[in-house]
């Protein structure tokens, strides 16, 4: 498989102090990774220095084997807007648009695709996710499941590498976030590398590996492997899951 994105000695301080510490690990394409830990161990801010919304204080960061830690504010606003889906634990939709034109607006700030495709990529991801029938709805008028799945259409409008997720399930009731869940297993089947920060077992049993950060530093790894929607191996990855979780000891 090929190597989308490596993370080489990677360090960050925030005024002096040290919160990530020499983060090495590679993401091969069609991964499915889930970073967990406790809270203040770094989730976010690695999530953040590896997608290139903040910059790390030294090492590198390549994707596609191009180092991206050293572009310019410029090119890494263009890398993040064509190669790369964000999502987070509130939507973000702008409020005086539909559902649609929120979704649909990346597209045409991205400028790659032609308006026939962007609009046909709305469509299909409007569909795929289940709010095709709000999607000229303004976004008070609808749920908060519907708000999220509408951010990961949006994220995915551009037809990224790469989505990363900060929580993305944080704010939903349990029946929205496997909804949710079960999109990003979908997308991720399909191609899509996922990358998200989540505190939810639960969440984190749908990735097929799960990196835990530990004072600012990887303590330690789990393979789940591909996930399947089969109840017993749920289960069971589950139970993977959270007797490994509880030998972390953090
Ligand atoms: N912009 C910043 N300036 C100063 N310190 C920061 C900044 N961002 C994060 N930190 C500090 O870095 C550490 C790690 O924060 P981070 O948000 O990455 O943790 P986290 O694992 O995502 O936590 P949570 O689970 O609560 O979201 C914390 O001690 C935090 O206070
Ligand atoms: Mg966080």
């Amino acid at each position: 498989m090929k190597i989308l994105l490596e993370v080489k000695n990677l360090y960050k301080s925030f005024e002096g102090t040290p919160v990530l510490k020499d983060i090495n690990f590679r993401v091969e394409e069609g991964e499915f990774i889930a970073i967990m830990g406790q809270s203040g161990s770094g989730k976010s801010t690695l999530l953040y220095c590896i997608s290139g919304m903040d910059r790390p204080t030294s090492g590198n960061i390549l994707l596609y084997g191009k180092d991206i830690s050293k572009l310019s504010d410029k090119q890494m606003s263009e890398v993040r807007l064509k190669q790369m889906g964000f999502i987070f634990q509130h939507s973000y939709l702008l409020k005086n648009l539909s559902i649609r034109d929120n979704i649909v607006l990346p597209g045409f700030k991205a400028n790659i695709l032609s308006r026939e495709q962007i609009n046909q990529n709305a469509n299909i991801l409007m569909e795929k996710t289940g709010i095709h029938s709000v999607g000229d709805h303004d976004i008070k008028m609808v749920s908060g499941g519907q708000l999220q799945r509408a951010a990961i259409c949006r994220a995915l409008i551009n037809q990224p590498d790469i989505l990363f997720g900060d929580e993305p399930t944080g704010a939903l009731n349990s029946g929205a976030t496997k909804e949710v869940m079960n999109i990003l297993n979908e997308i991720n089947h399909q191609g899509t590398t996922i990358i998200i920060v989540t505190h939810d077992a639960k969440v984190a049993s749908r990735a097929s590996r799960v990196i835990f950060l530990g004072d600012g530093a990887i303590h330690d790894e789990l393979n789940l492997g591909k996930y399947e929607e089969i109840e017993e191996k749920n289960l069971y990855r589950e139970k993977k899951l959270t007797s490994w979780l509880e030998r972390q000891d953090f």
